[in-house]
């Protein structure tokens, strides 16, 4: 099974795409990661992804559908979770060509509805553990012991560069002008489901479950 969570930043897509990687041994594909491993490269490009995604502006077109068609190709099994990928119609469109080749298809594509005003919070208390990646929130999901790893017993904490307000304002606009297209795209193939992503962590887990058992 092959799946996009779709949302706004802080919806929760990392936090559920987790979950479903440790259920079900399906593999989280999220751009974001992938261009974060590009910035701490110090190669050119990833000089220049650093500077966009500091911004909170969208990286091109090209470059992300090149970084999910090399993973794509280097995968198997399992079945993938999209996570923050695809942004753009012409991402969307990429993809259905990508998993076509592969003799694939997309099975469902889930809608993380949330409040603008809860993102500020949720962004601003981000945490996520630099050995493992769990993610975690100062107050929404603070760690058992303080500053370290509930799953793998790391210290080594880390807050993302584009984790403030200014920031997170322009990726909102990003993700209203660019993304939220993909709502109506994606209702009209038939593929979309929405759940509540203001619910708890646990409760938003359920809805995903019942919206994949039925795709
Ligand atoms: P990316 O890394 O994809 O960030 P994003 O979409 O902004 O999403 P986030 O990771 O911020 O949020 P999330 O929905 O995963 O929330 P999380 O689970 O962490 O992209 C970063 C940048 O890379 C972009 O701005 C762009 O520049 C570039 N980029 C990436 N992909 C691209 C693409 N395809 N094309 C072009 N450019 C691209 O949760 C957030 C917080 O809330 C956490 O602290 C968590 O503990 C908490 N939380 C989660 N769920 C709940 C809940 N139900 N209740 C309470 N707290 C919760």
């Amino acid at each position: 099974m092959n799946i996009i969570l779709l949302g706004p930043p802080g919806a929760g897509k990392g936090t559920q795409a987790r979950k479903l990687v440790d259920e079900r041994g399906m593999i989280q594909l999220s751009t974001g990661d992938m261009l974060r491993e590009a910035r701490s490269s110090g190669t050119e490009m990833g000089k220049r992804v650093a500077e966009v995604m500091d911004r909170g502006d969208l990286v091109t077109d090209e470059i992300v559908i090149g970084l999910i068609e090399e993973k794509l190709a280097g995968e198997q099994g399992g079945g993938f979770i999209f996570d923050g990928f695809p942004r753009t119609l012409a991402q969307a469109d990429a993809l259905e060509a990508l998993l076509d080749k592969l003799g694939q298809k997309l099975d469902a594509v889930i809608e993380m509805r949330v409040d603008d005003e809860a993102l500020v919070a949720r962004i601003t208390g981000r945490f996520t553990c630099g050995n493992c990646g769990e993610v975690y929130h100062d107050a929404l999901k603070p760690t058992a012991e303080p500053g370290k790893c509930d799953v793998c017993g790391s210290t080594d904490m880390k807050r993302r560069a584009d984790d403030n307000e200014e920031s997170l304002r322009q990726r909102l606009m990003e993700y209203y002008k660019k993304t939220s297209p993909l709502i109506g795209y994606y209702y009209a193939k038939g593929t979309l489901s929405r759940v509540d992503g203001l619910a708890e962590i646990d409760e938003v887990s359920d809805a995903v479950r019942a919206a994949l058992a039925k795709a």
